[in-house]
């Protein structure tokens, strides 16, 4: 019989919270405590019934914790990590993992070296909109996909936190654009041949408060991943084009359609006139030959990250989110901002 986990949180601010409520709902897994470097965050822990441990050795000795779960700025995942690793635990570190690749590296020699597994929360995977887009892409609805475009809209700029510094590894590409990639690479399957990227600066001038990034694959399909936080109006959450029809899911709760080519268009185009010319090139298709569909609707359950964890902790699994994984994501995150800087393409 598989054993319940243990699991702590390092961490007690808004994904640290979200982890503990999460832990109380999986039967596979016990909320063991929390441990925040701030004192009234420990209080708020302890406020709600959790208990809260005096240090992050105290956390680290506790027999009982299988798994730590670190859940602060990006820039100190690193030392807590390798702590836990030291202790003996299981290590999740929230995404970005980091903030570059020869830190990733020294994170995971640390598990090489102690035995200790580690692993990353790209919780994302388990989206709606993400695991929709990605059905239709597989299903070849569409025929041959040649471009998809995955963006998140906010017009609130880079909330008022850490996020807002280079020095704790603040900014867009570090944390929406991860995701982002994740999605991307878990959905193709491979790497892409090359990037050009812009950043924006709108609102913040110390890190990057959005960003578009252009990928090209070696079967020339374009990707285009999009983080902007000063937009007031927001554009679809994905767009996919394929040789046979076009799919938009307009926003995290799944709305929007398909429309493939039913027939071939046997009529010629009723030419647009507008004031300054005509245009048959922009004309619409004759009604007979498209239709629209509904999109697809898939059911996803979140809880499926820490069910796996439990798996691995009783060497059931392995973990799902892996090292190279990771390796490919801090590198399409250097190359952005390469691209950015250097206002090149940047080949991998
Ligand atoms: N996977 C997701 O969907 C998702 C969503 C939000 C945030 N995150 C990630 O979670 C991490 C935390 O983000 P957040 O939004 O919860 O930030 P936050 O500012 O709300 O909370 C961070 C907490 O960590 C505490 N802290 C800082 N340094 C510490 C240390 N050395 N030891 C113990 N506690 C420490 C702070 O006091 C604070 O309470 C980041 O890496 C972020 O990218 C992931």
């Amino acid at each position: 019989m598989s054993r319940v986990i243990g699991v702590a949180v390092v961490g007690y601010g808004g994904m640290g919270g979200w982890h503990t409520r999460i832990l109380q709902q999986i039967p596979e897994t016990e909320l063991k405590g929390v441990y925040d470097i701030l004192p009234e965050r420990n209080q708020a822990a302890e406020a709600v019934g959790i208990h809260a441990y005096g240090s992050l050795e105290e956390l680290l000795a506790d027999p009982t914790v299988d798994v730590v779960t670190v859940a602060i700025p990006n820039d100190a995942h690193k030392d807590v990590v390798i702590a836990a690793l030291e202790a003996g635990k299981l290590a999740i570190s929230e995404k970005p993992v980091t903030t570059s690749s020869a830190i990733l590296e020294e994170m995971i020699a640390a598990a090489h070296r102690t035995g200790s597994i580690f692993t990353v929360h790209q919780n994302r995977r388990w989206d709606e909109d993400y695991l929709v887009a990605r059905s239709i892409v597989e299903s070849g609805k569409l025929g041959r996909v040649f471009a998809i475009q995955s963006r998140v809209h906010g017009s609130r700029g880079i909330p008022g936190d850490w996020r807002n510094t280079k020095e704790h590894g603040g900014g867009m590409v570090l944390d929406w654009g991860v995701h982002l990639l994740d999605q991307m690479n878990m959905m193709m399957g491979r790497m892409p041949v090359s990037v050009y990227a812009t950043l924006s600066n709108v609102t913040n001038e110390e890190v990057d408060d959005g960003f578009t990034a252009t990928f090209t694959y070696d079967n020339g399909l374009i990707f285009t991943v999009e983080v902007g936080t000063s937009n007031f109006i927001n554009l679809p959450r994905w767009y996919v084009e394929g040789l046979n029809g076009t799919a938009v899911i307009e926003d995290f709760h799944v709305n929007g359609k398909i429309v493939v080519a039913t027939a071939d268009e046997e009529h010629d185009a009723v030419p647009i006139i507008t004031a300054a010319g005509l245009t048959k090139t922009m004309a619409p298709r004759t009604p007979e030959t498209i239709a629209e569909e509904p999109l697809p609707r898939i059911d996803t359950d979140i809880k499926d990250y820490y069910r796996n964890i439990a798996k691995v902790v009783n060497g059931e699994a392995d973990p799902i989110v892996t090292h190279d994984q990771q390796r490919q994501l801090m590198r399409l995150m250097e190359a952005i901002f390469e691209s950015a800087e250097k206002n090149e393409v940047v080949r991998f």
